[in-house]
């Protein structure tokens, strides 16, 4: 199954080019037909895409009917199922958009794709097993590209035979316990070895004349590991040749689509309106206004000029290699730069000089450099926007994630793809607790409104703290569930399953800045996937695998105006976002009393229809800074249901860190909800409140200003609301110790200025990496001890390796 077999058994080695011409990293010059044109229109899917999905359509349904029957199997009534086979253009259409976020992603996707693989031990039984075999889209960003590029290049193997072979420094599959960027870890030779292969390379792409970059760098260093049976990593290894291969030719595996972001020529940086650039099996090239175009993927490193080859008859092959390409969608190396950090720029000046040579100092080092531009000339872009991406002699390409947007949704939810649901895997760890927030959602969300997304559109999502706050990132979320919620948008886009990263048998909250994991991490992170896209393997609700099923059948039953089964019903409310933010669910007021171990009774009568808010306590005190806050609260509603209101508590609790400061805050929100008829012969409630709750505070070191807010709102059918807001402000005027209690009011009135905080850490960089020009075995140690004194986002302990240091910084691989 390894990818050595296919290199040496199968038909592979006897399709002319499907490798390098030269089996190298080098491309070169090859004969094509006269009158070739590699570039289309972006003004739908290419005829290639389209053909080969009417054949994947054939092999998905039965997949799909497969999985919907198991997943359906205990409803009352299967006959939707009937309607929705009985033709094939009412079969669903399903895609996965796989998040990146470093190694924790590559594995945690891995994880959550394997769980949806009926080859996985276990997936028929207790998870999602043939929802993959029913998908037709596979999108991928950054580390989560690292995972699909070593599934669909390994002729799409699967999880289970990674996991079945997986070890440690036994040239596995994903066998990273060392480091990409310190290959050798105490084998200095080694390093020293793999970094020469990796300078002869680039050497080779050089003398065929295309410039390279710190991201070939990058992408042949990280392919060993994906393609470790291969020749220094599948140094020759083209992408196009996934298109004569077995499985794809077959559609027995989903479409590949990873996603970069061009950059224009002398800017720093990507945002919304800077176009994504998608790469699928058979095409390069982007939607967005200011290129709307396509290359043949095959023919990238072709001068052309509006797509015809400036030497008509000759063409370039071997540009599209996989390294490079992965290189490019993950390469984050001028984000790393614009930290402005000594430290990594001092990194980054060394790779350069070592690897780059002349080269080193020029403005794109950190870019992958698509030279010649195969959009030059083409006149498909909207008029009135920037040409320069059409006109410049070079594309300059990085990581896809880095406008914001980490979940690679653009491409499967075009509506040119027909896709009808879309499951989100989000291993992003934005929250301060580095498990995801919803971020990436929210950025998709606006960029629907910006020029760039104009014709794209996206569900409706709350704002990142109702996010949270909510506890949507806590489970799977169903978006999107109602198509005639949707009309506003530019089209109604397909339904979205969320699959947040939570940590079930494991703490998968592991830090970007992770760059080499054991075996045992592996699986641990790949299992853990498993059980977030399966709500545990379904032990957190049996009925997970029919709501997953109603998800996929959403838009057709609704486009077909099927009936809609009573278990759908009831999933759709335990798994839809419903519309509600923070607001809906607590009411800040303010309120008086003391807090401490205290408690209330109040009872009020109110109107049907009036908000209630009761007053419960307010703290304002200039010693708190950290505070614990438990409340407990029962609430009787007398005049509904004939005045037996037992009510349902539900409390969410939540700590947030305040900026600079150790301490934190906790929110505590109990909700009552008083089930019953409104119609009291009165028209009143009365309500009877009684609260007690207890704090417990601490000053927090180093902390300049922090308001803190504890709040408990009870609500009932009549939106009843009560709050305690607790707010504080402390300061402190010295960095060295932990503040007694016993600060007094006037530390407090000065807003006393703290000086920030500053670790100075030593970081410590050894690796073998060889000078270019060396040419004895014996190079040079590289070693860098940097004083950091600016203390960035992170407190560096020990030595860390310059892989780490280097992707520390990111947080969005
Ligand atoms: C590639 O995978 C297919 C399907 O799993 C398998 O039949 C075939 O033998 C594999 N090819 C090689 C060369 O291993
Ligand atoms: C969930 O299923 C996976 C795959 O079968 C298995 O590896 C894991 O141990 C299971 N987890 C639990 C908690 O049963
Ligand atoms: C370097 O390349 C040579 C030749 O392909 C290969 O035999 C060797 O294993 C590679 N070394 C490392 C450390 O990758
Ligand atoms: C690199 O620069 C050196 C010194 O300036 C020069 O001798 C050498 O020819 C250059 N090499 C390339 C490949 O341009
Ligand atoms: C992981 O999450 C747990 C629970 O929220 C938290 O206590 C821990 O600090 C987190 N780990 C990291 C590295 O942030
Ligand atoms: C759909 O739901 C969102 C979020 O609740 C709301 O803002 C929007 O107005 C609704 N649109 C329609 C057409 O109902
Ligand atoms: C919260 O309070 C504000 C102002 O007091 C009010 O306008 C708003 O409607 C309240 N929201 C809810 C959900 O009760
Ligand atoms: C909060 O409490 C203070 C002091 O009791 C009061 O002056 C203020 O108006 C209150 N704010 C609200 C929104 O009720
Ligand atoms: C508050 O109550 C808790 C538990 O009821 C008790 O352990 C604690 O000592 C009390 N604190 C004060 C200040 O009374």
């Amino acid at each position: 199954m390894q990818l050595k077999a296919v290199l040496l058994s199968s038909s592979i080695l006897s399709i002319a080019h499907a490798w390098s011409p030269t089996n190298s990293y080098a491309p070169a010059t090859v004969d094509c037909a006269d009158d070739l044109n590699i570039i289309r229109a972006a003004d739908g899917l290419s005829d290639s895409e389209s053909s080969w999905v009417a054949k994947r359509d054939a092999v998905t349904q039965a997949a799909l009917k497969t999985f919907l029957t198991r997943a359906t199997s205990n409803f009352g009534d299967k006959s939707i199922l009937n309607s929705l086979f009985s033709e094939s253009s009412n079969v669903p259409r399903v895609a996965i958009a796989a998040s990146g976020g470093g190694y924790r992603a590559t594995f945690g996707d891995a994880g959550m794709v394997a769980a949806m693989d009926d080859r996985t031990d276990g997936a028929n039984d207790h998870g999602l097993g043939g929802l993959l075999q029913g998908t037709t889209y596979l999108a991928a960003i950054s580390g989560g590209s690292w995972f699909t590029s070593t599934v669909v290049f390994n002729n799409w193997t699967s999880v289970q035979d990674i996991i079945n072979q997986m070890g440690d420094n036994d040239g596995s599959i994903w066998d990273i316990e060392q480091s990409a960027l310190s290959p050798g870890g105490t084998d200095t030779a080694f390093t020293n070895q793999r970094f020469e292969n990796i300078s002869g390379a680039l050497n080779e792409k050089a003398a065929a004349g295309f410039p390279t970059s710190l991201a070939d760098v990058w992408g042949l260093a990280f392919s060993y590991y994906f393609f470790p049976s291969l020749p220094e990593g599948g140094v020759g290894y083209t992408w196009s040749t996934i298109q004569e291969t077995d499985v794809f030719q077959n559609a027995e595996m989903p479409y590949l689509i990873q996603l970069g972001k061009a950059q224009l020529p002398g800017a720093v940086g990507v945002d919304f309106s800077s176009p994504t650039i998608e790469v699928t099996p058979y095409d390069f090239g982007s939607w967005e206004p200011s290129i709307k175009s396509f290359a043949e993927i095959k023919y990238l490193g072709t001068e052309v000029s509006n797509g015809s080859p400036v030497t008509p008859g000759q063409c370039v092959e071997g540009f599209d290699n996989v390294n490079f390409l992965i290189g490019t969608c993950t390469n984050l190396i001028e984000y790393v730069e614009q930290a402005n950090s000594a430290y990594y720029n001092a990194v980054i000046d060394q790779l350069a000089t070592l690897f780059l040579g002349n080269s080193s100092s020029n403005s794109d080092r950190t870019l992958a450099i698509y030279s010649p531009n195969p959009f030059k000339g083409t006149t498909n872009y909207e008029s009135g926007s920037d040409t320069t991406f059409v006109t410049e002699d070079k594309l300059l390409l990085v990581d896809g994630g880095i406008d914001g947007q980490v979940i690679p949704f653009i491409p499967v939810m075009k509506e040119e793809r027909g896709v009808d649901v879309v499951f989100a895997l989000d291993q992003t760890a934005d929250a301060d607790d580095l498990f995801p927030n919803g971020d990436s959602l929210v950025y998709t969300y606006e960029r629907q409104f910006t020029e760039a997304g104009k014709f794209d559109a996206f569900p409706y999502v709350p704002d990142i703290e109702s996010f949270v706050e909510l506890g949507l990132n806590k489970k799977p979320v169903f978006f999107g569930c109602d198509a005639s919620n949707l009309t506003d948008l530019s089209y109604v886009p397909p339904l979205m399953v969320y699959l947040p990263n939570v940590a079930h048998s494991f703490a998968s909250n592991i830090s970007t800045l992770q760059l080499s994991f054991t075996a045992e991490e592996r699986l641990d992170l790949i299992r853990n996937g498993f059980e977030s896209a399966t709500m545990g393997n379904f032990t957190e609700d049996p009925d997970f695998l029919g709501c997953v099923g109603c998800a996929v059948m959403r838009r057709k039953q609704e486009k077909l105006g099927l009936e809609w089964p009573e278990e759908c019903q009831q999933c759709f409310t335990n798994y839809c976002w419903d519309g509600s933010t923070k607001d809906d669910i607590k009411n800040t007021t303010n309120i008086s009393s003391t807090v401490s171990n205290s408690s209330t009774t109040t009872t009020t009568t109110t109107t049907d229809s009036a908000d209630y808010t009761t007053i419960l306590s307010t703290m304002n005190s200039g010693e708190l800074s950290t505070i614990h806050f438990e409340t407990s609260t029962t609430i009787t509603c007398h005049e509904c249901e004939q005045s037996t209101a037992s009510p349902t508590v539900t409390y969410t609790t939540i700590t947030k860190e305040c900026q600079e400061c150790e301490g934190g805050f906790t929110e505590v929100v109990t909700t009552v909800s008083c089930e019953g008829d409104e119609a009291t012969e009165s028209d009143t409630h009365k309500y009877t409140t009684v609260s007690s709750w207890t704090t417990t505070t601490e000053v927090c070191t180093e902390c300049e200003e922090m308001d803190a807010m504890a709040s408990a709102g009870i609500s009932s059918g009549a939106k009843v609301t009560t709050e305690v807001q607790v707010t504080s402000q402390a300061a402190s005027s010295t960095k060295s110790s932990t503040k007694s209690s016993t600060m007094s009011s006037n530390d407090v009135s000065e807003i006393s200025h703290v000086s920030s905080i500053s670790i100075p850490a030593v970081l410590q960089v050894t690796t073998g990496i060889p000078s270019q020009a060396s040419s004895s075995s014996s190079s040079s140690l590289y070693s860098v001890v940097i004083n950091e004194n600016t203390a960035d986002r992170l407190s560096f302990q020990g030595i860390l390796t310059l892989a780490a240091a280097v992707v520390s910084f990111v947080g969005l691989i």
